[in-house]
């Protein structure tokens, strides 16, 4: 698609509507007027994912910018935002407070490798979030500094007509330790309590109306489990999760997001793609990445009821 102008800003799509490198905005002029955000937020749900370069922001107008566009999550104890300096940020670097990179076979090293599985931020939460923004303040290069973003609503509308119904009917069960199993078997056999008591499961709908107004798949590598309309626990449950992640997850639907260079944001939607990010190896080297997360505030936030919730034949 070509590209094209809204009030200043220069859009260039990547995959037909799904992502959009926007130039034009003046970072230097955070907290932004309120036109431009509004004008910033009705792209963002005709794209789903907004790729900005050499915005030159910091930590405190990345957190300014990001608060301009609802309430922040607070990053959870090990999320390390001790390095980044506010509780704003999650450090979804590879460095470790003294500087040097994670080490292999750390907690911290395995707990990153579910980042890779394709997912949505904070899904695993029952007030689910709506955006993440993810700053870059320093960038391997070598196509070691990539992310794929998948679009759930063109997979969604691709789905046969007559399989939508029963589809639309099911609610998926998150768990945030689901995906770092998956990720890490044999670390993560075992949670602490403190990982168990932070983060207990939580319950959405599988097929969502997303911000545009279009249907949606919501899914992550967070879904353990798929339950019908009466609680009652599908069997197959996990092979289905993953037909039909593979389904979101196909070439046509995604494309792959070079870092590039420090000062690039990416800004986008859980309730409208996926993502997974280029994983830890062990010859990686510094990837300095901070996320600020935006909790939604829209009318599927909460996820399922607790008289559902209630009902659930775990
Ligand atoms: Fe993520």
């Amino acid at each position: 698609m070509a590209s094209h102008t809204i009030k200043g800003l220069s859009m260039k799509p990547i995959l037909g509507d799904f992502g959009a490198e926007v130039l034009g905005v003046d970072w230097s002029q955070v907290p932004l007027p309120e036109d431009l955000i509004t004008t910033l937020i009705r792209i963002q749900d005709k794209y789903a994912v907004l790729i900005f370069r050499d915005t030159g922001l910091n930590n405190e107008r990345h957190v300014a910018f990001s608060a301009q566009l609802g309430r922040l999550e607070v990053n959870p104890v090990w999320g390390g935002s001790e390095r980044v300096g506010t509780p704003y940020l999650f450090d979804v670097s590879n460095i470790e407070s003294d500087g040097s990179l994670v080490k292999k076979d750390t907690r911290r090293w395995h707990h990153a490798l579910g980042n890779a599985l394709w997912h949505t931020d904070s899904s695993f939460n029952q007030h689910r979030s709506k955006y993440s923004l993810l700053l870059a303040h320093a960038v391997p290069g070598c196509g070691q500094g990539t992310t794929e973003f998948a679009d759930t609503r063109r997979a969604w509308s691709d789905i046969p007509d007559s399989e939508k119904p029963k589809l639309r009917a099911l609610v998926v069960e998150h768990e945030l330790w689901h995906s770092r199993k998956l990720a890490s078997p044999n670390e993560y056999e075992e949670l602490t309590s403190e990982e168990r008591n932070a983060k207990p499961p939580s319950y959405h709908k599988l097929v969502q109306q997303g911000p545009s107004g279009e249907e949606t798949f919501f899914l992550a590598a967070h879904a353990k489990a798929l339950f019908d309309d009466d609680g009652k626990r599908l069997a197959d449950t996990q092979k289905i999760i993953w037909d039909l992640i593979a389904h979101c997850t196909q070439v046509k639907y995604t494309f792959t997001a070079e870092w590039k260079a420090v000062g690039t944001l990416m800004w986008w939607d859980n309730r409208q793609s996926m993502h997974r990010a280029s994983p830890y190896t062990e010859k990686m080297r510094a990837r300095d990445l901070r996320r600020s997360t935006v909790i939604d505030d829209g009318p599927l936030a909460f996820g399922m009821p607790e008289s559902y919730i209630e009902k659930l034949q775990v």
